[in-house]
């Protein structure tokens, strides 16, 4: 195992009702918040009449930035930073997906920050101090609720990039499974795609003695098989809400990374692909996921597939071994279809006219991976599997 700190500073509020706690724990930061939130979903669900009666009933005076986009851009996080300004903002809370945590986040850290917000989207060593965050999570996916990492689009540039600082992980962050039954079967599925992913960025690792690191890791991946069709079929369904919502978090906010060398060039491969056709994340990973396994997949790395076969998908340890890693590839693809997510890039509409250009830029501050080492060629080698 490598070394490593343990630092997951976020205080997490988990179950019905915990919304209770909203307004004596913003009061440990001050009483002028910003309220962030997406579209349209809180307003419909009830969930944005339930956070202003909190505000107004608290007297903690509010500031609202509403219409962050999936793929949050830079001009919404522009906007917020002047709202933080002119009202000089105490704590920012976001309210929603992680489009909205990421767009909170780097609202917080711009706030501190002279230059152009781009300027600390592209280099996270200019991000000197960050304005408080908070967190009231609605849909189970990014785990940015408990994670310092940030993802914003530049529009102009067809650039999508993620920043990483400790400041940025949200103090607080309340977690009611029942905020997540509104959200619908698709993004659902793009959740749980982009849960897996995130286990798999680091379980596919070079670092051999992580033992506990990759049992934990497969028990995330059957709490996501066993509870994503579940959620999809009945979104009421409150045990499978809630084993997604904490798998999620816990996927992403270090337990399974610490002491092992990562991977991320899934995520890096899809970043391109919502850059510049602005699909959704999660469907951009379960399409490319298993043409990056079968790309992956050589003498050096079939053991860690079989390891992935048999524990995960209860594959049959004395199979020839590729049998077992090719299969183990074929039930991923075939879960990710069974949720309803797409195989390919034609069916979200991506030809090949772009893929030269975003397997550039995916490779533009280096190679990709550890695990499966890869350049521009293989990056563009995967996208074309993809087609
Ligand atoms: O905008 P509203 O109206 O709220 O609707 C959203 C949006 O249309 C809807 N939604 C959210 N909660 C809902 C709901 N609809 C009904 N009921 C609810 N309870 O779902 C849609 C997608 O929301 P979004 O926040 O974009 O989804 P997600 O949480 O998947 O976030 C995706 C963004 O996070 C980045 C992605 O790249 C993408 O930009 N990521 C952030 C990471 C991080 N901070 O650590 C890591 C991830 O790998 C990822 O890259
Ligand atoms: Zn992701």
């Amino acid at each position: 195992m490598l070394n490593f700190n343990y630092n997951i500073p976020t205080k997490i509020f988990f179950g019905r009702n915990k919304i209770e706690v909203l307004a004596r724990e913003i009061k440990n930061y001050g009483n002028k918040v910003l309220f962030v939130y997406g579209g349209r979903s809180i307003k419909r669900n009830g969930l944005y009449n339930k956070i202003t009666n909190i505000l107004n009933e608290n007297n903690i005076n509010f500031w609202e930035l509403g219409g962050v986009d999936p793929n949050p851009r830079l001009s919404s996080v522009k906007s917020g930073i002047k709202l933080c300004r002119e009202n000089k903002i105490e704590l920012i809370l976001a309210v929603g997906g992680g489009s909205t945590i990421d767009c909170a986040k780097v609202i917080g850290a711009g706030y501190y920050y002279d230059g152009d917000a781009w300027d600390i989207v592209m280099d996270s060593r200019k991000i000197k101090k960050v304005l408080p965050i908070a967190s009231v999570l609605t849909l189970a996916a990014t785990g940015s609720e408990m994670d310092s990492g940030a993802v914003i689009t530049n529009m102009e540039t067809n650039e999508k990039i993620a920043t990483i600082h400790d400041g940025m992980a949200p103090k607080f962050s309340i977690l009611d499974p029942t905020y997540t039954f509104s959200v619908p079967k698709n993004q659902t599925a793009a959740g749980v795609a982009d849960i897996m992913s995130h286990i798999f960025e680091v379980y596919f690792s070079n670092t051999k003695e992580a033992y506990l690191q990759n049992r934990m890791g497969e028990a995330l991946l059957k709490t996501c098989i066993n509870y994503g069709k579940k959620a999809i079929d009945c979104p009421e369904n409150y045990e499978a809400r809630s084993n997604l919502m904490w798998t999620a978090s816990l996927a992403i906010n270090g337990l399974l990374s610490y002491g092992k060398e990562t991977e991320w060039s899934v995520h890096a491969m899809e970043h391109e692909l919502s850059a510049f056709y602005d699909i959704t994340h999660g469907v951009g990973l379960a399409i490319l996921t298993p043409y990056w396994m079968e790309y992956a997949l050589n003498g050096f790395t079939v053991d860690k597939f079989v390891e992935y076969g048999v524990n995960v998908w209860g594959l049959d340890a004395n199979d020839e071994k590729y049998e077992i890693a090719h299969n183990a590839i074929r039930k991923t693809r075939e879960y990710f279809n069974l949720l309803g997510m797409p195989s390919s890039l034609k069916e979200v509409e991506i030809d090949d006219e772009k893929l030269e250009k975003m397997a550039k830029q995916a490779t533009i501050r280096g190679k990709l991976g550890n695990f499966k080492v890869l350049e521009a060629e293989d990056v563009l080698n995967i996208y074309k599997s993809a087609l």
